[in-house]
C-alpha cells in the first residue's frame, strides 16, 4: 500500500490528494494507481524471468477497460471467464493469443467467438464441456487447444466462498479422474490438449497448498507423458494473497523460485492466473460521511458509499483498512461501524473501527482494487460509482458515475398502461 501516504495531514495516492479527487469527481468513487498495478505486474513477470510462460491477468478481478489497456501494453495475458470479458479485454487491445479461458459455464457462442478469434487455450472444468468444445470446434473447423483443471483436493485455508480446490467444489476434475478424461479427449475430435491447470481458491497466504498441489499435478504430468500424451504448459491458477491487515503476503519471487525448481528436467511452459495481487492493493474506495448516529450500545457512521458499492464487507466478513483522507484534530476518537445508506443490517462497510470524525469527513476503504467495482450492483437505484485512475500528479475518469438515465436504459413502461 506504498502508493498510499500521508503527506501534511493529507492521504495522497502517488502524487495527490485524494480529498482533491473527491472534489473533483465527488464521491462514493475509485480510485487506482497505475504505478501500483504496473509494479504488482511486474514482480510476476520479472520472477517468470526467462522461464518460458504468460501472467494471464485474472480480469474478473477488475475490468476496467483502461487498466486491462495498461496490463495489455506491458504485454499481459488474460484469463478471462466469459464473452463479456473475451469482448472487453479484445477492445482495450488485449492479444487473443494470450487469453485463456476458464470457468464451468461457457456457452456454445462463447466457445465458438473465442475460437474464431484464436484464443490461446480453453480451462476445460468438465468432460462434458470437453464434449461440447470438441463439438463446436468440429463444427467449425478450428481446432481448440484445451488444459483441463484439475480439482487437486487440497485445503487454501481460505475462506470458504473462496475457496475452490476442495473435491466438495464445483470446480474442475477431480485428480483420480483426470488421466482417463485426459485419454477420453485425446480420441474427439478438434482439440489439441495443451495443458493441464488448477485453481484452488483465493487470498491464499501460505504458499504450502499450492506446492501440495503442483506435487500432484506433475505426477499426473509425468503419467500422461508416459501414456503418449504431452502437457505443454502447467497453469497453477491465480489465489495469492494480499495484505488487507497484519497478514504477510506472499513473495512472488520466491513463490515463483520455488515452483520453477519443482519442475526439475521437465519442459513446462507456466501459466499463472492473478487476479487479486495485481490490483487488490492499488485502489481505494473514497466515501464522505453523511450522518454520525452515536447511541447507547453502537455508534454508527453513515456514509454515502454502501453495500452496492463494494459487497466484499457483506459477503465474505472482509476487513479492509479504513482511513481518513484528512485528520481530524478537532473530534475525540470513538468506535464506529462505518455503514452505508441501503435498507439491509449487512450493509456495512466496516465495524468497530476507532476514528475522529465529524460528517462530511471523507474515508478510504483501503484494498478495493480487487473485487471492488466489479461486483457493484445497482440495488436501491443507486447509480455505480465512477472509477478514476492516478498517474503520477494526473488523474483520469476511466468511468464515468452512472445517471439516472443509465440506471432505466433497456426497462420499458407498458404502453397500455400509460
Ligand atoms: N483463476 C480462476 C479460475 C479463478 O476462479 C480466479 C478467481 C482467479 C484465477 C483469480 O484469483 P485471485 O488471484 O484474484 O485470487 N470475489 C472474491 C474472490 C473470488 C475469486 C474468484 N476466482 C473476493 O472478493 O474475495
Amino acid at each position: 500500500m506504498q502508493d498510499f501516504h500521508r503527506q501534511d495531514n493529507e492521504l495522497h495516492l502517488e502524487g495527490l490528494a485524494l480529498n482533491t479527487i473527491a472534489d473533483q469527481y465527488g464521491t462514493p468513487c475509485y480510485v487506482y494507481s497505475r504505478a501500483a498495478i504496473e509494479r504488482a505486474y511486474d514482480a510476476y513477470a520479472d520472477a517468470l524471468g526467462n522461464h518460458p510462460g504468460k501472467i494471464c491477468y485474472a480480469m474478473k478481478a477488475n475490468s476496467n477497460l483502461a487498466i486491462l489497456q495498461i496490463l495489455a501494453k506491458k504485454g499481459a495475458g488474460f484469463d478471462i471467464v466469459s464473452g463479456g470479458e473475451l469482448e472487453r479485454v479484445l477492445t482495450a487491445g488485449g492479444k487473443p493469443e494470450n487469453i485463456i479461458f476458464s470457468g464451468v459455464g461457457k456457452t456454445d457462442e462463447e466457445i465458438l467467438r473465442a475460437l474464431e478469434v484464436g484464443i490461446a487455450c480453453f480451462n476445460v472444468e468438465s468432460e462434458a464441456e470437453l464434449e461440447a468444445i470438441s463439438r463446436v470446434a468440429t463444427q467449425a473447423k478450428i481446432p481448440a487447444n484445451i488444459s483441463l483443471r484439475v480439482n487437486p483436493d487440497v485445503d487454501a485455508n481460505t475462506h470458504p466462498y473462496i475457496s475452490t480446490g476442495l473435491k466438495e467444489n464445483k470446480f474442475g476434475v477431480d485428480i483420480k479422474r483426470a488421466f482417463d478424461v485426459y485419454q477420453h479427449a485425446h480420441t474427439l475430435n478438434g482439440l489439441n490438449i495443451i495443458g493441464v491447470d488448477c485453481h484452488i481458491g483465493s487470498q491464499i497466504i501460505d504458499t504450502s497448498p499450492f506446492m501440495d498441489a503442483l506435487d500432484r499435478l506433475l505426477v499426473l504430468v509425468d503419467d500422461l507423458a508416459e501414456a503418449g500424451i504431452h502437457i505443454r504448459h502447467l497453469d497453477l491458477g491465480g489465489g495469492i494473497g494480499i495484505q488487507y491487515r497484519e497478514e504477510q503476503a506472499p513473495d512472488i519471487q520466491q513463490y515463483i523460485g520455488s515452483i520453477i525448481r519443482k519442475l526439475g528436467s521437465r519442459k513446462l511452459e507456466l501459466v499463472f492466473e492473478p487476479g487479486r495481487s495485481i490490483v487488490g492493493n492499488s485502489g481505494a474506495l473514497l466515501t464522505e460521511v453523511l450522518y454520525l448516529k452515536p447511541g447507547e450500545h453502537k455508534n454508527f457512521a453513515i456514509v454515502d458509499a454502501a453495500m452496492n458499492d463494494n459487497i466484499r464487507p457483506s459477503l465474505y466478513q472482509a476487513w479492509q483498512k479504513l482511513e481518513p483522507l484528512a485528520i481530524n484534530q478537532a473530534q475525540e476518537s470513538l468506535t464506529w461501524d462505518i455503514v452505508g445508506p441501503i435498507c439491509e443490517t449487512g450493509d456495512f462497510l466496516a465495524k468497530d473501527r476507532e476514528l475522529a470524525i465529524q460528517s462530511g469527513d471523507r474515508l478510504a476503504l483501503l484494498s478495493s482494487g480487487a473485487y471492488g467495482f466489479v461486483m457493484s450492483s445497482n440495488y436501491n437505484s443507486r447509480g455505480r460509482a465512477p472509477e478514476i485512475l492516478v498517474d503520477g500528479d494526473k488523474s483520469h475518469l476511466i468511468r464515468e458515475r452512472e445517471t439516472f438515465a443509465d440506471l432505466i436504459r433497456g426497462e420499458h413502461l407498458l404502453e397500455s398502461e400509460s
